[in-house]
């Protein structure tokens, strides 16, 4: 058992389902569970519920009124970032680095109902050429000029406190594959900061399980993206008062093969995946992050590079609000 000695404020209701897909086991041959983070937390919920518990609770306590984070269009972190913050009565400024669309679609409407301030700003950038840490840097600081000061929240919550979420996530999902006699397996997970699978890495190794995650790299986003991962683990483990090092060849992501021509862009083989799950099991993924995801877990199994017989769990992180800005591409 692991203590996270942290504030935490409450989003959603734990555990988060989870539970066996048999009519896509039965097709692809494999035993096939599913984590459903993706029906948690406030205003359609997802990954970023958990992060943002730990995220809120330390930005109240420094007294915060006003918060800035930032993200791609159909950032469904920014979603359940303005909807977390109305909760908590602060202020939110979300930054894109795009033209504002004509019409506002998917997360970017429901930013607008959840009553965030958005800021477009059309710099272009991203496509893999800083890191995460220097894009975050570049962002607060045009941010303190245009907002004044805040508390910032790096793109998908990436901060030590946010990946705790995933520690927390960790052990519940230790504790409910026991229980169906799961004690060895793979853990599927889109990476779009990578919080989410740092969280994972930290949580597995600090409990000792024999889980082992994988995440399927969505976008291309980021120089030196193994490096930020292994940086992110470390300082959950230092902060968990059990420091590790995990190097950047350490962190088991797949990077560049299912991101296609890269973030939001959607593949043929990730529509296909979103096809699959919802007419064999009747669960929705998205285009942006989840079904980019599972179709990496599909192909990765093909080729034998996921073991053998052991389980597989895809940990569903959501977007589907996504989903109704790709009309196009899906229908
Ligand atoms: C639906 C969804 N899945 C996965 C991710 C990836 O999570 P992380 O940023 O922690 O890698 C995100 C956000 O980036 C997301 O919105």
């Amino acid at each position: 058992m692991l203590s996270i000695p942290f504030p935490r404020l409450t989003l959603a209701t734990y555990p988060s389902p989870f539970h066996r897909l048999p009519r896509l086991s039965d097709h692809i041959g494999r035993d096939v569970w599913i984590k459903r983070d993706d029906v948690i937390g406030p205003a359609m919920g997802g990954n970023k519920t958990r992060k943002l518990e730990f995220i809120l609770a330390d930005a109240l306590e420094k007294g915060a009124r006003k918060v800035v984070t930032f993200g791609g269009l159909q950032s469904n972190h920014a979603r359940l970032t303005a909807a977390a913050a109305t909760r908590f009565g602060l202020e939110l400024h979300l930054f894109f680095f795009e033209r504002r669309p004509d019409r506002l679609q998917g997360n970017l409407l429901l930013n607008r109902l959840l009553g965030a301030r958005m800021h477009f700003v059309p710099l272009g950038g991203g496509g893999g050429g800083m890191t995460l840490e220097t894009t975050s840097r570049l962002v607060r600081l045009l941010a303190l000029m245009l907002v004044g000061p805040h508390y910032f929240i790096p793109v998908g919550g990436h901060m030590w406190q946010g990946a705790l979420g995933y520690v927390a996530a960790a052990q519940e999902l230790v504790e409910q594959a026991k229980a169906v006699g799961i004690e060895e397996g793979w853990v599927i997970v889109a990476a779009g900061s990578g919080g989410t699978l740092a969280g994972l890495m930290a949580g597995f190794h600090l409990l000792g399980a024999r889980l082992r995650p994988v995440g399927i790299d969505v976008g291309k986003l980021w120089k030196a993206f193994p490096r930020t991962i292994a940086r992110l683990a470390n300082d959950v483990c230092r902060h968990l008062g059990c420091p590790h090092t995990f190097r950047p060849e350490d962190v088991p992501l797949i990077e560049g093969t299912y991101a296609g021509e890269g973030y939001a862009v959607p593949t043929e083989q990730g529509n296909a995946a979103i096809r699959l799950l919802a007419q064999t099991e009747g669960i929705l993924l998205d285009p942006v992050y989840t079904g980019k995801a599972f179709a990496g877990m599909l192909d990765m199994v093909e080729r034998g590079q996921l073991g053998q017989g052991e389980p597989l769990i895809f940990l569903h992180t959501g977007g589907v609000p996504g989903l109704f800005a790709y009309t196009d591409a899906l229908s």
